[in-house]
């Protein structure tokens, strides 16, 4: 029998990368940040200077993607060809250009596998776009979370803002509409809930209250 899957898929600045962590740390179990894959592919493609529009090269880029994930002092720290990348793969040039890459079904067939081989005992959290529809289609806990583009857009501020970074909330709340669209858009993937999925929206619900929510529904099917 395989370790159980708990999904957790929604729109950037849902607030899924968070409760996917604190859900890993309170269950003990293995965490998949899918979209740091999506982003480091990315990353490695900007500093191969491939053109984003070549499928094929991206694809390559892909199946050759030398990454690995290791937590160190409870963090999450993502290493591309030796380089820890953490912190550069959030960049917001980084996070269009994973968007962009993430459309080609080349590239998304090759990370596939990749995903699949987090599942192990004694279980997985999984965040992404497509986690239960594609990655994990029998899951038995599938959450789908979202939040209104405002307050997505305000969260992601208040992220930058404490790392030092000052970034119109305008310009924020742009992106965050131009890759939602990119994103729900793309034949390969789109975003969107699976059929056995709980939707939940965040908007003015803290992370604690989004985190006793998705315990219960973990307790009701694991
Ligand atoms: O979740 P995050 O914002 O880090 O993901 C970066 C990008 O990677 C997303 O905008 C999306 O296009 C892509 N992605 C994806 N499928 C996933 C996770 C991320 O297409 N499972």
């Amino acid at each position: 029998k395989l370790p159980p899957v708990v999904t957790i898929d929604g729109p950037s600045g849902s607030g899924k990368g968070t409760i996917a962590k604190l859900l890993a740390d309170r269950l003990g179990f293995i965490l998949l940040d899918s979209g740091a894959l999506y982003r480091a592919a990315a990353l490695a493609a900007l500093d191969k200077s491939v053109d984003l529009s070549d499928e094929e090269a991206l694809t390559q880029v892909a199946k050759s993607l030398d990454v690995h994930f290791a937590v160190n002092g409870g963090q999450l720290r993502v290493v591309l060809e030796g380089r820890e990348v953490t912190d550069d793969i959030r960049m917001e040039r980084v996070s269009m250009a994973a968007s962009s890459v993430a459309a080609i079904p080349g590239v998304r067939a090759a990370l596939l596998q990749r995903q699949r081989d987090f599942r192990m005992a004694p279980g997985l959290v999984a965040d992404g776009r497509d986690m239960g529809t594609t990655v994990f289609p029998d899951a038995p806990v599938k959450v789908f979370l979202t939040a209104s583009a405002e307050e997505r857009a305000r969260r992601r501020e208040a992220q930058l803002r404490e790392k030092g970074v000052s970034v119109s909330l305008r310009d924020l709340l742009e992106d965050i509409r131009a890759r939602d669209a990119q994103d729900m858009n793309r034949k390969a993937s789109p975003l969107a809930p699976a059929e056995d999925a709980v939707e939940l929206d965040s908007t003015g619900v803290d992370i604690e209250e989004v985190l006793r929510r998705v315990l219960a529904l973990v307790q009701a099917r694991i």
